[in-house]
């Protein structure tokens, strides 16, 4: 296929074409699609460690060569968190973004130390705000009736107390999927500028640890050039409220949002050097010409660091022509992946057995799912397919399984860890009985 080279670049760094007899077939991390399917099932969830650490490189790298200061690599876990990924963070001594009790639990699980630990939430729950005063490093605050109940809840603590930062909403739109745009005006998320003022006086007069500012203007953009914009008005507003309160933020995190190629048609993947160039380049060059000191500068990233990591493995059930259109019917689609649904994003395939085949036109994969919004990708060149061949969807480690369900009665697919030609299982397929496990019944 045309395409084949182009496809492969979406999937994970260790990926290979192993030739076995007389076609290829698909490997990552030196472990055959094909046996993993037959020893863990379909629909399967590949993670490639490899690729994961060379993000969390890549991006280290970067911090370190472009900011005069220091710096701090977060891990946003929303975009897929179980135990073995919260180890994962705990060994590469990332911090964790956490949203949500579910989220902080298995980081407090995995061992995490408490000042790696930042909770987030737009509107923290009081059981939530209580375990993160308990658990946390750093609760990021969004609004002002939270930060009173914060005041409230801290007297009981002894003044062991997480550090705060304010979550500024800087008015600034990213390119991306409206859905996941979260900086501008009118967003639900974090608070105006005058909000953030009245904030920075509220910690001041209670006496709480008021250490830095963050924002997030959304997800999947490709261009700096927003957060940028959004440094610039932080920076300004900052260096007004030390000039009138003496305050100023010894953190700083734009959050995250950078986004990846999900297709060949999308490709080269966004550099990593390039949106952090000038993120920090903009940081230290306002700091500079406004008189603030230089803060730590964190990046908080979700997709760029585990999308590529992860592949999803489907069997294919049937194969149908309705009309001109040609159906390959898969074991999993809108249960284990509601983006395309969603947010119309568009994934590509591959064959796991002799990826090699010429095309034989446009295919449609669609899901198990009764509903006909179950299309997992449209159109997509590909060659014949017969009933009970692999397809493997790269580009499926961030928010798939996190956003996945149980839809009718869909059981969450097992995932799989790929290290030194290993697999390992790290979360169990999910059985009918789990769908019962909270059912009291009324009989
Ligand atoms: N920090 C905060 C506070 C966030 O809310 C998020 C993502 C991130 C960091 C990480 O953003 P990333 O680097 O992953 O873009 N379900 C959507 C994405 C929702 C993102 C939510 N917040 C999707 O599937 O595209």
């Amino acid at each position: 296929m045309d395409s084949l080279d182009a496809r492969l670049k979406l999937f994970p760094v260790s990926t290979k074409l192993e030739y076995h007899s007389a076609y290829a077939q698909l490997a990552i991390a030196g472990c055959r699609l094909a046996e993993l399917a037959d020893l863990f099932g379909t629909p399967l969830y590949l993670y490639d460690r490899a690729s994961l650490d060379q993000v969390v490189s890549r991006y280290r790298n970067a911090l370190r060569e472009t900011y005069p200061g220091s710096t701090s690599l977060t891990y946003a876990g929303k975009a897929f968190l179980c135990l073995a990924m919260a180890q994962w963070v705990k060994q590469t001594s990332l911090c964790l973004d956490c949203s949500g009790s579910g989220e902080l639990e298995m980081a407090r699980i995995a061992g995490i130390e408490r000042q790696r630990l930042l909770v987030h939430g737009v509107n923290k729950s009081p059981a939530e705000l209580e375990r993160a005063l308990r658990l946390a490093g750093t609760i990021v605050v969004d609004n002002l009736t939270e930060l009173e109940r914060i005041a409230a809840m801290s007297q009981d603590l002894n003044g062991l107390i997480p550090d705060l930062w304010l979550r500024l909403r800087p008015g600034v739109r990213v390119d991306t999927h409206p859905y996941i745009q979260t900086g501008m005006a009118e967003s639900k998320f974090g608070m105006s500028l005058p909000e953030g003022r009245r904030a920075v006086e509220m910690c001041l007069e209670h006496g709480l640890p008021l250490t830095g500012l963050h924002f997030h203007l959304g997800s999947n953009f490709h261009e700096a050039g927003p957060v940028e914009a959004a440094l610039a008005i932080v920076l300004k507003w900052a260096a007004r409220i030390r000039s009138a309160s003496g305050w100023q933020p010894l953190h700083l995190s734009p959050g995250g949002g950078l986004g990846i190629a999900y297709h060949e048609s999308e490709l080269p993947h966004p550099v990593i050097t390039d949106f952090v160039r000038p993120v920090a380049q903009i940081t230290a060059r306002e700091c500079r010409s406004r008189g603030l000191e230089l803060p730590r500068l964190h990046l908080e990233p979700g997709r760029s660091l585990v999308a590529q990591a992860g592949v999803a493995l489907y069997r294919v059930g049937a194969v149908k022509a309705s009309g001109e259109r040609r159906w390959l019917l898969l074991d999993g689609g809108l249960a284990d992946n509601p983006r395309p649904a969603l947010y119309r994003a568009r994934y590509t395939a591959l064959p796991v057995l002799d990826p090699q085949r010429p095309n034989r036109g446009p295919a449609w994969l669609a899901g198990p799912s009764c509903e006909n919004g179950d299309v997992l990708i449209e159109g997509l060149a590909l060659p014949d397919i017969q009933p009970g061949e692999l397809l493997a969807v790269p580009m499926s480690g961030a928010y798939q399984l996190g956003m996945s369900s149980n839809y009718n009665g869909a059981c969450r697919p097992a995932v799989v860890w790929l290290e030194g030609g290993k697999p390992r299982l790290i979360q169990r397929r999910e059985r009918p009985e789990d769908l019962l496990d909270r059912d009291i019944g009324l009989f």
